[in-house]
């Protein structure tokens, strides 16, 4: 399997309920390994910007005004399959589907108010991570 690296952000719901702890013991446990991590205000700009492809959605505005309510925690993991592998550590975008043993069904309040976001595909973990992290910040 290769070796994949992908982005994650503890979202401001999370950190607002001290759950970062209890969210990067799941990401460990799972065996993704940390390789940058950096706690951020995001600013609208920088917020739209990282939710781009999204800006046609009628959700755009809640994401935005949610994502810059408070600080998260972003972050590079890194593993075997880490895309995927972080994807289903998720669990369904909206927590009510979310499987037992996942970090939304854990830690997720709803669809807009769920904890975590990763990457979707190799490009985007790739865009992503260079989004937050210079390249001497990822170790
Ligand atoms: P995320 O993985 O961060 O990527 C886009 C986000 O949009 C997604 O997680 C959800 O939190 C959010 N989102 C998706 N659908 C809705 C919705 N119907 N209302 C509010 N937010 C949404």
């Amino acid at each position: 399997m290769a070796t994949e690296r992908t982005l994650s952000i503890v979202k401001p719901d999370a950190v607002e309920k001290h759950r970062i702890g209890a969210i990067v013991k799941m990401i460990e446990d799972a065996g993704l390994v940390v390789k940058a991590m950096r706690m951020v205000h995001l600013s609208r700009p920088v917020a739209e910007g990282f939710y781009a492809v999204h800006k046609a959605r009628p959700f755009f505005g809640e994401l935005v005004e949610f994502m810059t309510r408070g600080p998260v925690v972003v972050m590079a993991l890194e593993g075997d399959n880490a895309i995927q592998k972080y994807r289903d550590l998720m669990g369904a975008t909206d927590p009510a589907k979310a499987a037992e043993n996942t970090i939304r069904k854990a830690h997720g309040a709803n669809v807009g108010e769920n904890a975590v976001h990763g990457s979707d595909a190799a490009e985007t973990a790739k865009n992503e991570i260079a989004y937050f992290f210079p390249g001497h910040e990822v170790f």
